[in-house]
C-alpha cells in the first residue's frame, strides 16, 4: 500500500469511526433521556390531575427510571424540596431559583402542571430567618417580601401554591412558630392576602398532615376557613391540601370520606397533596410480604375511590410523594424501612399501582 493510499484509508477509518461514535452517542443520549413505559399513563385514566413529588437530585442525577416514570405517568409536579423557604431564599435579600427552574423546565417540556410547595412553613426555614431580630412590622415586611417575590417570580408557571403548611398542632391550637410568635395569630390570613395580591389568578391552598383523622386539628382548619369566608372582605383561600401520609390501617376510610365531604360543603378545592401509604408505621417489619402488598393495593384503591366522590370542579388532584420506594422520604426521614409508594425499589409497578388503575377505571 502506498503512503497516500494508507493515508486515505486512515482518513476514511477516522471519518467512519467519528460517524459511528456520533451515532452511538446520539443513541445513548436518546436512551438516557426517557425509557419507553408499557403501561398507560395513570393520568390518562383520571378525570383529575395525578401528580408526583420530584426533587432536583433525583431529576438531575442519572436515575433514568425516576425521570421516565415521572414524565410518563403524572401530569402534575410538586417540588419535594426545591421551592421551600431555605431552598429559594437562602440568605437575606437573595433568592436562588436555579434548582426549582430546572424542575419547572422538566415539567414544561413534558406538559405538566406545577403545584408550588411551600411559601410559609416552620420547617426547612433558612438560618438567617431563624436568627432574624426585628419588630413585628419588620417580621411582617420580611414574610410579605418572601411571599410576593416568589409568587410574582413564578406567576406564569405555577398553577397553585401551598401558602401555609402545618400551622396547627394535633390538639387544634395554633403552632408556635417564628411567624406566629413575631407577627401574631393573624399571620395566616395575611399570608393568603399577600399571595393573592401577587398572584390574582393562582389557586391558594392551606396544607397540613393528619387532617384526615377528622379530629381537633381538622376542626381548627374548618374554623379557620369559616373565619376567612365570613370576614368582610373575605380572606382568599381556594383549597385544602390533605398531605395524606397515611398507613395501610389508619385512619379509617370513613374519616377520610368525612373530611372530604366537609371541604366539599364549603365549596373549596381538595388536593391529596403528598399521598403515601406506610406499611411499617411501627417499624416491626423488615420484609415486604404479599399480604402487605395486597393491603396497600386496597388502600390506594379506597383512597382514590373516595377522592372520585368529589364533584369534578373541586378535584385539584392527587399527588404521590415520590416514585419508587427507595426514593421515599419515609426511609430517610424516619430512619425505618418502608414501602409506601406505587413502584418498588427496582421501579417495577407494585400491586398498589394496579389498585390505582382499578380505582380510576372503576365505573362505579
Ligand atoms: C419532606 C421531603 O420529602 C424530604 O426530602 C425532606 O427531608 C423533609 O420534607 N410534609 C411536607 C413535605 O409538607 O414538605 C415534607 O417533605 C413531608 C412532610
Amino acid at each position: 500500500m502506498s503512503y497516500h493510499e494508507s493515508l486515505r484509508r486512515s482518513f476514511f477509518v477516522a471519518i467512519a469511526s467519528a460517524v459511528a461514535l456520533l451515532i452511538v452517542s446520539c443513541d445513548s443520549e436518546d436512551m438516557s433521556d426517557l425509557l419507553d413505559i408499557e403501561e398507560d399513563p395513570l393520568y390518562s385514566l383520571a378525570s383529575f390531575p395525578v401528580g408526583v413529588a420530584v426533587s432536583s437530585p433525583d431529576l438531575l442525577g442519572d436515575n433514568i427510571y425516576f425521570r421516565s416514570l415521572s414524565a410518563h405517568h403524572f401530569n402534575s409536579i410538586t417540588c419535594g424540596n426545591d421551592m421551600k423557604m431555605d431552598a429559594l431564599h437562602p440568605s437575606e435579600g437573595s433568592y436562588s431559583w436555579g434548582n426549582a427552574d430546572f424542575l419547572i423546565d422538566f415539567a414544561q417540556q413534558h406538559n405538566k402542571r406545577i403545584h408550588g410547595h411551600v411559601l410559609v412553613w416552620h420547617s426547612q426555614v433558612p438560618l438567617w430567618m431563624e436568627d432574624y431580630q426585628g419588630t413585628s412590622d419588620q417580621w411582617e415586611a420580611l414574610l410579605k417580601d418572601h411571599i410576593k417575590t416568589i409568587v410574582t417570580h413564578y406567576q406564569a408557571e405555577v398553577f397553585s401554591w401551598d401558602v401555609v403548611n402545618e400551622a396547627f398542632e394535633e390538639d387544634g391550637s395554633l403552632r408556635h412558630t417564628i411567624w406566629r410568635d413575631n407577627i401574631g395569630d393573624d399571620y395566616i390570613a395575611k399570608c393568603f392576602q399577600w399571595a393573592r395580591e401577587a398572584g390574582p389568578g393562582i389557586k391558594l391552598f392551606y396544607n397540613d398532615y393528619g387532617l384526615s383523622f377528622n379530629g381537633p386539628k381538622f376542626w381548627a382548619v374548618q374554623a379557620m376557613i369559616d373565619d376567612f369566608q365570613s370576614r368582610n372582605p373575605p380572606i382568599p383561600i381556594d383549597g385544602i391540601g390533605f398531605q395524606m401520609h397515611i398507613s395501610d390501617d389508619n385512619p379509617p376510610l370513613a374519616n377520610i370520606q368525612a373530611v372530604v365531604d366537609t371541604i366539599e360543603a364549603r365549596g373549596l378545592l381538595v388536593h391529596f397533596s403528598e399521598l403515601d401509604v406506610s406499611l411499617n408505621r411501627n417499624g416491626y417489619y423488615s420484609e415486604l410480604t404479599e399480604a402487605m402488598k395486597q393491603r396497600q393495593k386496597e388502600r390506594y384503591y379506597d383512597v382514590f375511590t373516595v377522592y372520585r366522590s368529589l364533584p369534578d370542579e373541586l378535584q385539584a388532584g392527587i399527588t404521590i410523594w415520590g416514585v419508587g420506594d427507595s426514593d421515599s422520604w419515609i426511609r430517610s426521614f424516619f430512619g425505618r424501612i418502608d414501602w409506601p409508594l406505587l413502584f418498588d425499589d427496582n421501579y417495577d409497578p407494585k400491586p398498589a399501582f394496579w389498585g390505582v388503575v382499578e380505582a380510576l377505571q372503576d365505573s362505579g
